[in-house]
Protein backbone atom coordinates (compact mmCIF):
# COMPACT_ATOMS: atom_id res chain seq x y z
CA UNK A 1 0.00 0.00 0.00
CA UNK A 2 1.40 3.15 -0.28
CA UNK A 3 1.79 6.17 2.12
CA UNK A 4 -0.69 8.50 2.14
CA UNK A 5 -2.27 11.36 4.89
CA UNK A 6 -5.41 10.98 6.44
CA UNK A 7 -6.56 14.72 7.81
CA UNK A 8 -6.37 14.35 11.77
CA UNK A 9 -7.01 17.94 12.93
CA UNK A 10 -7.19 20.96 9.83
CA UNK A 11 -4.98 23.84 9.45
CA UNK A 12 -7.85 25.80 11.07
CA UNK A 13 -8.57 23.80 14.20
CA UNK A 14 -4.82 24.16 15.18
CA UNK A 15 -4.54 28.00 14.15
CA UNK A 16 -7.62 28.45 16.59
CA UNK A 17 -6.19 26.32 19.70
CA UNK A 18 -2.68 27.92 19.15
CA UNK A 19 -4.60 31.29 19.18
CA UNK A 20 -6.10 30.53 22.23
CA UNK A 21 -3.29 28.64 23.71
CA UNK A 22 -1.50 32.27 22.66
CA UNK A 23 -3.99 34.00 25.00
CA UNK A 24 -4.09 31.70 27.98
CA UNK A 25 -0.09 31.86 27.86
CA UNK A 26 -0.33 35.88 27.86
CA UNK A 27 -2.72 36.03 30.92
CA UNK A 28 -0.64 33.56 33.25
CA UNK A 29 2.47 35.38 32.31
CA UNK A 30 1.09 38.71 32.76
CA UNK A 31 3.50 41.49 33.99
CA UNK A 32 6.66 39.36 33.08
CA UNK A 33 8.81 38.02 30.29
CA UNK A 34 8.85 34.60 28.64
CA UNK A 35 11.83 33.13 27.59
CA UNK A 36 10.57 30.42 24.82
CA UNK A 37 12.73 27.19 23.94
CA UNK A 38 11.61 25.61 20.97
CA UNK A 39 13.32 21.91 20.11
CA UNK A 40 14.47 21.17 16.91
CA UNK A 41 13.08 20.59 14.60
CA UNK A 42 9.33 19.52 15.19
CA UNK A 43 8.30 22.35 17.49
CA UNK A 44 9.84 25.17 15.34
CA UNK A 45 6.28 25.36 13.08
CA UNK A 46 4.25 25.50 16.47
CA UNK A 47 6.57 28.18 18.43
CA UNK A 48 6.40 30.78 15.66
CA UNK A 49 2.76 30.36 15.61
CA UNK A 50 2.18 30.83 19.48
CA UNK A 51 5.29 33.29 19.66
CA UNK A 52 2.87 35.87 16.97
CA UNK A 53 0.14 35.45 19.29
CA UNK A 54 1.95 36.15 22.66
CA UNK A 55 1.24 39.53 23.62
CA UNK A 56 3.89 39.85 26.91
CA UNK A 57 7.77 39.68 26.10
CA UNK A 58 9.28 37.23 24.57
CA UNK A 59 12.87 35.93 23.45
CA UNK A 60 13.54 33.07 21.74
CA UNK A 61 16.17 29.93 22.05
CA UNK A 62 16.37 26.48 20.39
CA UNK A 63 17.87 23.03 21.44
CA UNK A 64 18.26 19.95 19.20
CA UNK A 65 17.80 15.99 21.50
CA UNK A 66 18.85 13.16 19.42
CA UNK A 67 15.55 11.85 18.26
CA UNK A 68 14.40 8.15 16.61
CA UNK A 69 15.64 8.20 13.59
CA UNK A 70 14.18 6.97 11.17
CA UNK A 71 12.21 4.56 13.10
CA UNK A 72 8.72 5.92 14.88
CA UNK A 73 9.06 4.62 18.84
CA UNK A 74 11.45 6.29 21.01
CA UNK A 75 14.69 4.60 21.93
CA UNK A 76 15.19 6.39 25.43
CA UNK A 77 18.56 6.99 25.10
CA UNK A 78 18.48 10.65 24.90
CA UNK A 79 21.42 13.37 24.07
CA UNK A 80 21.74 16.99 23.48
CA UNK A 81 22.86 17.57 19.80
CA UNK A 82 22.63 21.53 19.74
CA UNK A 83 22.50 23.50 23.11
CA UNK A 84 21.14 26.68 23.58
CA UNK A 85 22.80 30.08 22.56
CA UNK A 86 22.14 31.87 25.74
CA UNK A 87 22.19 31.46 29.78
CA UNK A 88 18.85 30.88 31.20
CA UNK A 89 19.69 31.29 35.21
CA UNK A 90 16.64 33.73 36.54
CA UNK A 91 14.55 33.18 33.14
CA UNK A 92 10.63 31.91 33.21
CA UNK A 93 11.23 29.29 30.60
CA UNK A 94 8.33 27.99 28.59
CA UNK A 95 9.24 24.74 26.39
CA UNK A 96 7.52 24.31 22.90
CA UNK A 97 7.69 21.21 21.89
CA UNK A 98 5.72 19.39 18.94
CA UNK A 99 4.72 16.57 20.50
CA UNK A 100 4.88 14.22 23.92
CA UNK A 101 4.55 10.42 23.30
CA UNK A 102 6.55 8.43 25.82
CA UNK A 103 8.22 11.40 27.93
CA UNK A 104 11.36 10.23 27.87
CA UNK A 105 12.28 13.10 25.81
CA UNK A 106 10.80 16.36 28.21
CA UNK A 107 11.27 14.26 31.61
CA UNK A 108 15.12 14.26 30.79
CA UNK A 109 14.70 17.81 29.37
CA UNK A 110 13.23 19.60 32.00
CA UNK A 111 15.90 18.38 34.62
CA UNK A 112 18.33 19.76 32.79
CA UNK A 113 17.13 23.30 32.08
CA UNK A 114 16.00 23.21 35.98
CA UNK A 115 19.11 22.27 36.93
CA UNK A 116 20.33 25.54 35.12
CA UNK A 117 19.13 27.62 37.18
CA UNK A 118 15.78 29.11 35.00
CA UNK A 119 13.34 30.59 37.67
CA UNK A 120 10.67 28.81 35.92
CA UNK A 121 10.75 25.84 33.46
CA UNK A 122 6.90 25.12 32.13
CA UNK A 123 6.13 22.88 28.97
CA UNK A 124 3.92 24.11 25.75
CA UNK A 125 3.14 20.97 23.33
CA UNK A 126 0.95 21.20 20.67
CA UNK A 127 0.00 17.20 21.05
CA UNK A 128 -0.07 14.59 23.53
CA UNK A 129 -0.71 10.91 23.41
CA UNK A 130 -1.33 10.35 26.86
CA UNK A 131 -1.90 6.54 26.14
CA UNK A 132 1.98 6.57 25.08
CA UNK A 133 3.11 7.58 28.34
CA UNK A 134 5.81 5.70 29.95
CA UNK A 135 7.45 8.40 32.40
CA UNK A 136 5.31 10.87 34.02
CA UNK A 137 5.74 15.03 32.98
CA UNK A 138 3.62 17.31 33.91
CA UNK A 139 2.57 18.97 30.94
CA UNK A 140 1.24 22.96 31.63
CA UNK A 141 -0.23 23.58 28.25
CA UNK A 142 -2.09 21.22 25.30
CA UNK A 143 -2.93 21.67 22.37
CA UNK A 144 -4.78 18.70 21.23
CA UNK A 145 -4.85 15.13 22.77
CA UNK A 146 -4.45 12.55 20.13
CA UNK A 147 -4.70 8.77 20.03
CA UNK A 148 -1.86 6.51 19.63
CA UNK A 149 -1.21 7.43 15.64
CA UNK A 150 2.21 8.30 14.43
CA UNK A 151 1.05 12.04 13.27
CA UNK A 152 3.04 14.13 10.86
CA UNK A 153 2.81 17.82 9.84
CA UNK A 154 2.87 21.18 11.52
CA UNK A 155 6.90 20.55 12.07
CA UNK A 156 6.06 16.60 12.91
CA UNK A 157 7.96 14.03 10.40
CA UNK A 158 7.89 10.81 9.03
CA UNK A 159 11.97 10.33 8.03
CA UNK A 160 12.10 14.05 7.42
CA UNK A 161 8.82 14.46 5.57
CA UNK A 162 5.60 16.21 5.35
CA UNK A 163 6.91 18.73 8.10
CA UNK A 164 5.81 21.36 6.26
CA UNK A 165 1.86 20.38 5.86
CA UNK A 166 0.14 22.95 7.32
CA UNK A 167 -2.17 20.56 9.27
CA UNK A 168 -1.93 17.31 11.40
CA UNK A 169 -2.34 14.30 9.56
CA UNK A 170 -1.81 10.18 10.01
CA UNK A 171 0.31 8.43 7.82
CA UNK A 172 -0.86 5.11 6.73
CA UNK A 173 0.61 2.22 5.04
CA UNK A 174 3.65 2.27 6.86
P1 LIG B 1 9.09 11.06 23.58
O1 LIG B 1 10.45 11.23 24.16
O2 LIG B 1 8.77 9.60 23.35
O3 LIG B 1 7.99 11.76 24.34
O4 LIG B 1 9.16 11.59 22.12
C1 LIG B 1 8.96 12.85 21.76
C2 LIG B 1 9.50 13.08 20.36
O5 LIG B 1 9.24 11.98 19.51
C3 LIG B 1 8.79 14.23 19.72
O6 LIG B 1 9.48 15.42 19.94
C4 LIG B 1 8.77 13.85 18.25
O7 LIG B 1 9.94 14.34 17.62
C5 LIG B 1 8.80 12.36 18.23
N1 LIG B 1 7.45 11.80 17.98
C6 LIG B 1 6.66 11.16 18.87
N2 LIG B 1 5.49 10.79 18.32
C7 LIG B 1 5.53 11.22 17.05
C8 LIG B 1 4.57 11.17 15.96
O8 LIG B 1 3.45 10.66 16.05
N3 LIG B 1 4.98 11.76 14.80
C9 LIG B 1 6.21 12.34 14.65
N4 LIG B 1 7.12 12.41 15.63
C10 LIG B 1 6.78 11.86 16.83
MG1 LIG C 1 10.67 16.30 18.47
Amino acid sequence: MAETIRVLISEQKVDQRIEELGKQISADYEGKSIHLICILKGGSFFMCELAKRITVPVSIDFMSVSSYGNATSSSGDIKIKKDLDDPIEGKEVLVVEDIIDSGRTLCYLTDVLKGRGAKSVRLCTLLDKPERREVDVKTDYVGFEIPDEFVVGYGLDYAQKYRALPYIGVVEGI
